[in-house]
């Protein structure tokens, strides 16, 4: 028997071609503005800014709508500054001898390097954990399904709800995190996926000069 009992569809609006296309433009035009941010004002934004954003988030589809994510929102400094000071020593490791050549390479043209003080400038560190499991009252593992695909798919509207609600945002995986767990003080099942920086950007602030690839060689339009 389902669980969910089916109910009428709400909220959907229909909207001719001619809206749509103005619709698609405008939202192209907007997130295409979407950069990440590296260097970060220390200007406050309120809380409920990312609350909504963090439910936005929530709102992603997830295979077998286990919802396998939690968001830990960290403001405090002093904790700002341990996961700086612990995601520094493992990026030292990382950029000196555990990446591969080829990652540095790839890097290389970004400018990026170990040194992370925007994780205690910015305002917020989203920290998305992805939970591979649930336990239910009887102490049972419940089984996730998709989870990377699922939590993926949260972030993707984190960082576009952030851009829209007018904030900055950096997408930081220092590698390894599992460092984040215990700092944080999440359980066995939860594993952190990505740190997202949000804030105002700082006065004068630079990205990277980079280009995204056209439409004919990222889509293939079949029909
Ligand atoms: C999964 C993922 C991990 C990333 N990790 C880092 C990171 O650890 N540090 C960093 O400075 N940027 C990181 N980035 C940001 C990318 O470098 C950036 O998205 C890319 O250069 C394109 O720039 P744009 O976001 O301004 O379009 C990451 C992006 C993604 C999607």
């Amino acid at each position: 028997m389902s669980k969910y009992r089916p109910v009428p569809l709400k909220g959907y609006v229909t909207r001719d071609g001619a809206q749509m296309q103005r619709r698609a433009a405008n939202f192209y035009r907007s997130i295409k503005t979407r950069r990440t941010v590296r260097m970060f004002s220390k200007r406050p934004v309120p809380q409920g800014v990312i609350e909504k954003c963090v439910l936005s988030a929530a709102t992603a589809p997830s295979g077998a709508h286990m919802q396998p994510w939690h968001f830990v929102v960290v403001s405090a400094p002093a904790v700002k500054r341990r996961i700086r000071l612990a995601a520094e020593k493992e990026e030292r490791e990382f950029y000196r001898k555990r990446a591969p050549k080829a990652w540095l390479k790839a890097l290389a043209p970004l400018g990026t390097d170990a040194e992370k003080p925007y994780l205690e400038t910015a305002p917020y560190l989203i920290v998305v954990f992805q939970r591979g499991y649930d336990v239910d009252a009887a102490g049972e593992r419940i089984k996730h399904y998709y989870v990377s695909e699922s939590v993926g798919i949260a972030c993707g509207i984190l960082l576009t709800a952030l851009h829209h609600a007018g904030l900055a945002t950096l997408t930081h995986t220092p590698s390894p995190m599992g460092f984040l767990r215990t700092l944080l003080g999440r359980p066995a099942n939860e594993r952190a996926a990505m740190i997202v920086v949000a804030g105002y950007p700082a006065k004068g602030a630079k990205v990277p000069n980079i280009e995204r690839h056209p439409l004919a060689d990222i889509a293939t339009f079949v029909g």
